[in-house]
């Protein structure tokens, strides 16, 4: 079957747990695991990638990316399609999901369209740990800021989101700190993962997921297959449930 045929609207998902919103990764990877070209994701994934992102965009009530994401990238929530808006318009939800960025550094720089952009609702994660004139500063953009412990950076967050910002599903669209970060945790629930045709080489790894420390076979994290759709574009679209 190909993927054109798959619309990421007809998703359905499970019930979220009952102490935090239900959270799934979206990444791009080359056939030899890279998620990264020249310094960001783009040229990885397909025109219908990028609409089958849009499309998952739909179900989730925050979009969340790391910083060094954000820098690379920029962090934006849109969906940039009409149709997109009116499905969750219709479903009672509002048009873009909410933007979220999660950092220690405070470095997010200020011309990115999170800051400038107010089509959309935006929060940013700041770690305890930034000095008091990092938060100040950020504070001053317009976009709230809210200081989440040292060490418990990723599921105060999620606590926060679910809490006050009343968000019941979580898309996580990497890099693959903060990935790492939520899976080593057991905090993520789902996987997608576009397998892109094609060999980036270089000698930098640049995985969907890392963490710090050696790898441990224990601490492997098993996956079920919910779906694989290969498509006209030489791309197979998965999705997989953590077990
Ligand atoms: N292929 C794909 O689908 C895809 C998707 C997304 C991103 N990317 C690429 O991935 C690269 C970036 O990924 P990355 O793994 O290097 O970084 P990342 O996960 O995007 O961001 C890491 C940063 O997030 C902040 N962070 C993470 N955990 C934190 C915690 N517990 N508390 C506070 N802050 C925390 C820190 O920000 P500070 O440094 O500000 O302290 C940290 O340096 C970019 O090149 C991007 O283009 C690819």
């Amino acid at each position: 079957m190909d993927a054109l045929e798959l619309r990421y609207t007809e998703l359905t998902f499970p019930e979220p747990p009952a102490d935090r919103p239900f959270t799934a990764i979206n990444m791009v990877m080359s056939a030899d695991g890279r998620t990264v070209v020249a310094g960001t994701e783009r040229g990885l994934g397909s025109p219908l990638d990028q609409r089958l992102m849009r499309e998952l965009r739909v179900h989730f009530d925050v979009v969340m990316n790391g910083a060094a994401t954000f820098r690379a990238s920029g962090t934006s929530a849109r969906l940039n399609d009409p149709e997109l808006e009116r499905w969750r318009t219709e479903r009672g939800m509002a048009p873009s999901p909410i933007a979220a960025v999660l950092t220690r550094s405070g470095d997010l720089p200020e011309s990115r369209r999170f800051f400038t952009d107010d089509g959309f609702d935006a929060v940013v994660y700041l770690s305890s740990s930034a000095p008091e004139r990092v938060r100040r500063e950020l504070e001053s953009r317009g976009r709230p800021v809210v200081v989440v412990p040292e060490g418990r950076e990723t599921p105060a967050a999620l606590d926060h989101m679910r809490r006050d910002l009343g968000a019941r599903r979580v898309l996580i669209e990497g890099g693959a700190v903060l990935n790492g970060e939520l899976v080593r945790r057991g905090l993520v629930d789902e996987f997608f993962l576009t397998l892109s045709p094609k060999v980036v080489g270089g000698d930098s790894a640049h995985p969907a997921v890392q963490w710090p420390g050696d790898q441990r076979v224990e601490e492997m994290r098993g996956m079920e297959l919910v779906h694989a759709r290969p498509a006209s574009t030489g791309e197979v679209f998965l999705r997989y449930r953590l077990v």
